[in-house]
């Protein structure tokens, strides 16, 4: 049985390619190769696969394929070891449903109205007239509903110190330096002290961790158990074998939960608020939709919305962004669409050119919501999420936010976009990122 067929593409080619105009290189490999294609590694190979029938395989042949983490853990960093993403096996299948609770069902509902309520706050702050990013907006509000729902915290010294550690860290992983150097660079990832590019790195990492393990030692001392947060949840649980989780457990796991705020979520909705303010019949007939509601809506019903529900899903779909699932690691050998992969082979789901094949989504570069509206996707068709036992932990409260984040946004406020131009894209790591970050400005209130 032969291999899937290889890029020819020199490595370093390719890379800079995927960096410089990550859809377009994508979209061409697809055009030359199809379903699926291999991209070496030095001598790994990486298995890209972009058809429904080998999504579903990758999802179910888990005793062939793992979720290794060794994928995640980043060796240049000290601290944080035992996050979700660090942990895999029976570990990994322990810890996701503990961190799951705080993103689902009546926590999740509960959140609505508050959600609501930290959008308006944060975009009333903005000036009338002037030119601002969507981007760091939505990053705001979304870091501020993370921060409550991970720790508990909404406002006061320990609010705001938190608050500025993760924007400070957000930022400058986003900067040119870290990207042009830092990442590209091996001597650059050297910690030769707070002021060198990777030990200011380090630094914030190391300040970020310091903190959550004070709030850890300080909640184990509370005796009022009124707090419904995920730290809460985490100091009463066990592990696996029974035994508590001790402090640094609790303090690894909170991380990412918050971090996450930045990639998927923040950058998700920004793509959302620059289609809906793209495209006006879209807005219009959103518009309309939200406002059937009456004034101040239960959220319940905002997220309930066809219409806003297709935006949201449409949004996802053209610009997902986690462009790919996390790797998976073949460990016997394992046949995937008619092809066999030797163990050491690394799998990764390609999320957006599932969602661009033009046999599931008829012309896939517009942006069409109906599509949402008259027919059912699969999850090997439709997955922003991932699958299988890395899928994403917060999945429907992301959509839930979005949804509530969005609607509140264009109900209350007069915004447009600065640039005609369409955005360009940019990829950072796995994410696919507006490139200017959506440029807009606020004509007021509704
Ligand atoms: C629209 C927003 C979001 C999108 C599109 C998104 C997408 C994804 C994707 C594609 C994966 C990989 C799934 C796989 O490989 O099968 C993932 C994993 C993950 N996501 Fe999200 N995500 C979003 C928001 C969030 C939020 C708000 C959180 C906060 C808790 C979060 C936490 C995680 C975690 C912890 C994982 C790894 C799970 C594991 O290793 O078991 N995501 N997400």
């Amino acid at each position: 049985m032969m291999p899937p067929p290889e890029v020819k593409t020199p490595t370093w080619l390719l890379n800079q390619q995927l960096k410089n105009n990550p859809l377009g290189c994508m979209d061409a490999i697809y055009k030359r190769y199809g379903d699926i294609v291999t991209v070496m590694s030095g001598s790994t190979p990486i298995v890209h696969v972009s058809n429904p029938l080998g999504i579903k395989q990758i999802f179910n042949n888990t005793k062939e394929i793992t979720d290794s983490s060794i994928f995640f853990r980043d060796p240049t960093l000290t601290v944080g070891q035992q996050g979700i993403l660090e942990v895999d096996g029976l570990v990994h299948k322990h810890r996701r449903p503990l961190l799951m609770r705080t993103y689902h069902g009546e926590r999740m509902n509960a959140s609505g109205q508050n959600i609501c309520e930290i959008t308006k706050k944060i975009i009333t702050q903005q000036a009338i007239g002037k030119t601002f990013t969507a981007h760091e907006l939505v990053l705001k509000i979304i870091l501020q509903i993370a921060i409550e729902m991970v720790i508990g915290l909404r406002e006061g010294e320990r609010y705001e110190k938190i608050k500025h550690l993760f924007t400070s860290l957000i930022k400058y992983e986003g900067s040119l330096l870290y990207d042009l150097i830092v990442k590209e660079f091996s001597f650059a990832q050297l910690d030769l002290g707070r002021w060198s590019p990777q030990g200011y790195r380090n630094y914030l990492y190391k300040q970020i961790f310091q903190f959550l393990f004070d709030e850890v030692k300080e909640r184990r001392k509370q005796t009022d158990f009124s707090h419904t947060d995920m730290l809460s949840e985490l100091i009463f649980a066990c592990d696996e074998t029974g035994k508590s989780l001790s402090n640094e457990e609790v303090r690894d796991l909170l991380f990412l939960p918050i971090f996450a705020s930045r990639d998927g979520a923040a950058y998700s909705l920004t793509w959302c608020l620059y289609w809906v303010h793209r495209l006006k019949d879209v807005r219009d007939r959103l518009l309309e939709e939200i406002e059937g509601l009456g004034k101040n809506p239960d959220p319940i019903n905002i997220v309930a919305l066809p219409y806003l529900t297709a935006v949201c899903n449409e949004s996802l779909r053209i610009r997902s962004s986690p462009m790919f699932m996390l790797p998976r690691l073949v460990e016997s050998p394992v046949e995937i669409m008619d092809y066999e992969l030797i163990p050491g082979t690394v799998l990764i789901g390609n999320i957006y050119l599932t969602h661009q094949r033009e046999d599931l989504y008829p012309e896939p570069k517009k942006f069409k919501p109906e599509r949402f509206l008259e027919k059912r996707f699969s999850p090997y068709e439709f997955l922003p999420f991932g699958g299988g036992a890395r899928n994403c932990i917060a999945a429907p409260f992301a959509t839930f936010q979005m949804k509530l984040v969005l609607a509140t946004i264009l109900s209350n406020y007069k915004l447009e976009l600065v640039n005609k131009q369409p955005e360009r894209q940019k990829r950072f790591d796995n994410q696919c990122h507006p490139r200017g970050g959506v440029k807009m400005v606020m004509h007021g209130q509704r």
